[in-house]
């Protein structure tokens, strides 16, 4: 992928904001093999290289699978803040200057890890990457769809303590099967403790499954919501009412949402007034962090810079943080842009 020096460029330079990230998919094989050794835990892959070479997936599930398998060796609490620690010098790197950050904790306290231990690692690196490397942030507690009501009851019950730490709630995991209905009351539950809601919908599953994000769990996001074209009335309602939608377009070639890059929907949905946002879901095992998805975008759709400055915009926009902050972030990306 070779792109124009000035698109290269521009990407580089702009200040970026990273909206859908889980925490757990910045795993990378390296870490893996490394927390293995230090809790003695034997894997299944006899090698780093080998690992990484099992990162092809029919599917969300089969992604899903490994995923899962890939976090029983984050135990402790350092476990969780070195894991964070890691992400956040890497999107330093690119340029990221706040991201919104998903965790699973059922993926843990299902392994006996509790969740203040989870919380806490995540919490101690979030504020080291404020202090040390100048990222502000925020957390989003992701309840597992495969799983009951009650147990995303129990987990909010976990979380309580720590409520005024954590920004919002999410729903991820299998989708199909899975409706955002099935969690209306947690979602309820959680706003009434005045956290913000946001929803995966529309990844594999229908476009009824955004609207039921909307209607029943009141999200102010949609996270991944590419197959909103499916329904022409939905993608009008999600221009005028500015929802986002956080997309995720190397997640998207990975788990064969599309079959190549030059069909996503990106560019069309931006045309068509929707605030699109890039972001890089699982880089660990999607070939990319943040700016790599912005390159594959600009490169499988030839965007040009009015299409990637809106881009950068739009997560500015759709982000939870304040909004003197915004509009300084808004400036200093224009400032990018003028001095291309
Ligand atoms: N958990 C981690 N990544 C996910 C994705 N892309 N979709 C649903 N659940 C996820
Ligand atoms: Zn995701």
């Amino acid at each position: 992928m070779t792109l124009p020096a000035s698109i290269e460029s521009l990407i580089r330079r702009l200040p970026k904001v990273e909206l859908h990230l889980h925490i757990e998919g910045s795993l990378e094989p390296e870490m893996v093999f490394a927390k293995a050794a230090k809790h003695g835990v034997t894997l299944p892959h006899a090698s780093i290289d080998d690992l990484r070479a099992a990162y092809q997936f029919a599917d969300l599930q089969a992604f899903l699978d490994i995923y899962y398998a890939g976090c029983d060796v984050l135990r402790d609490e350092d476990d969780f803040y070195d894991l964070c620690w890691a992400y956040l010098e890497r999107a330093h790197a690119d340029g990221v200057v706040h991201v919104e950050i998903f965790f699973d904790p059922q993926t843990h306290t299902g392994r006996g890890v509790p969740y203040p231990t989870v919380h806490r690692g995540l919490r101690r690196a979030l504020a080291d990457g404020q202090a040390r490397l100048g990222i502000s942030s925020e957390l989003i507690l992701c309840f597992l769809r495969h799983l009951s009501e009650d147990d995303a009851f129990a987990t909010l019950e976990h979380a309580r303590p720590f409520v005024g730490e954590l920004a919002g709630v999410g729903l991820d995991s299998g989708e199909r099967g899975n409706p955002p209905s099935k969690f209306e009351r947690v979602f309820a539950a959680a706003r009434g403790l005045g956290l913000k809601a946001v929803a995966h919908a529309g990844e594999e599953g229908p476009a009824a499954y955004i609207r039921e994000a909307l209607d029943l769990l009141h999200v102010v996001r949609v996270d991944h919501g590419v197959r909103c074209d499916e329904d022409p009335a939905l993608v009008a309602e999600l221009a005028r009412r500015r929802i986002p939608l956080t997309v995720c377009p190397l997640s998207n070639l990975k788990l064969r949402v599309y079959r190549d890059l030059a069909d996503h929907n990106l560019a069309r949905l931006l045309a068509a007034g929707v605030c699109v946002t890039v972001n890089s879901d699982d880089p660990a095992y999607f070939g990319g962090y943040l700016a790599d998805n912005y390159r594959a975008v600009a490169a499988a759709l030839a965007l040009g810079a009015p299409e990637l400055v809106q881009l950068a915009r739009n997560a500015v926009e759709a982000s939870w943080l304040p909004a003197a902050r915004q509009a300084e972030l808004s400036a200093a990306i224009d400032r990018v842009a003028v001095d291309r």
